[in-house]
């Protein structure tokens, strides 16, 4: 395991990811009924890009910086959020942020360095539990949860060649426990066929109702670099995809460079 986060935290990928995020915890929260929140690649929880590794890369000042400087209408809640928040949230900051009393977060990391912070960050907060093993069994482990509500987010790093068919797999097993749960998966946009393939192996799944949210910060033809991402989304909120698509534009608009584009595509009808 190579991959560490806190070199890519807050950059455009990130950005994109937490902002969409942000808005499907919004949308589980405007019921009452209590939800399991199951991050299963959660990283440390909460960086400071000014310092350490985020400071060598730079690849905050392409993303974070850019929005917050630039605050536009569209991402006011995720950029509100990021100003409560102080330090750069990840995906279970921004979770353990949201959730109310009898809402519960399940944070996976498999990385030991990493989990022990991330358990540190949380050590003490009641209603968020850190496991230190690998996301995709914790999906068979944890997955239907009892409160029968789920959102689950799914963000591997794409260190293994075969992270799109492991996922893709993983996702129609865990679909088969938990038809109801909503599940967020990320995935990187180097070049188009790449997610153009997974796209089409889950449309031979038996999952319903799929969307992709993608966004391309340039136009995706250099396969070496990370061009663009999205997120596949199974159970959509309602009307999430409306939703989404402004907040994409503003992102093209904010960090686009010349062939920067974005799409929310049906993949698979309800
Ligand atoms: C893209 S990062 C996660 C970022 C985080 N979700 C966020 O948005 O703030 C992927 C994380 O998955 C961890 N990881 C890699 N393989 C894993 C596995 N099989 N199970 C759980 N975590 C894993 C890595 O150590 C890394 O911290």
């Amino acid at each position: 395991m190579n991959y560490r986060h806190a070199y890519h935290a807050g950059n455009f990928a990130d950005c994109v990811k937490h902002a969409l995020f942000v808005a499907l915890l919004r949308a589980m929260t405007r019921k009452d009924k209590p939800f399991l929140i199951l991050d299963t690649h959660a990283g440390i929880g909460r960086y400071d890009v000014s310092a350490g590794p985020a400071a060598r890369t730079g690849e905050w000042r392409n993303g974070i910086e850019k929005v917050l400087a630039a605050r536009p209408e569209a991402l006011s809640d995720y950029v509100a959020l990021i100003d409560q928040l102080g330090l750069y949230p990840g995906s279970p900051a921004i979770a353990a942020a949201l959730l109310r009393a009898g809402d519960r977060l399940v944070a996976c990391e498999l990385h030991p360095e990493d989990a022990k912070a991330l358990r540190t960050a949380f050590a003490g907060v009641p209603n968020v539990a850190v496991h230190e093993r690998d996301g995709y069994t914790a999906l068979r482990a944890f997955l239907p949860p009892p409160e029968r509500r789920g959102l689950i987010l799914i963000d591997p790093p794409y260190e293994r060649p075969d992270e799109f068919p492991v996922l893709a797999n993983a996702l129609e097993t865990a679909h088969e426990k938990f038809s109801t749960g909503v599940f967020a998966a990320w995935y990187p946009i180097k070049h188009r066929a790449p997610a153009r393939s997974f796209f089409e192996t889950l449309k031979l799944t038996r999952m319903k109702d799929v969307i992709a949210a993608s966004f391309w910060l340039r136009e995706p033809l250099d396969p070496a670099r990370l061009n663009g991402c999205g997120l596949v989304i199974v159970n959509p909120p309602f009307r999430f995809a409306e939703a989404a698509l402004p907040m994409l534009e503003a992102f093209v608009t904010v960090l686009g460079e010349p062939g920067a584009g974005c799409a929310v595509e049906r993949l698979i009808d309800e």
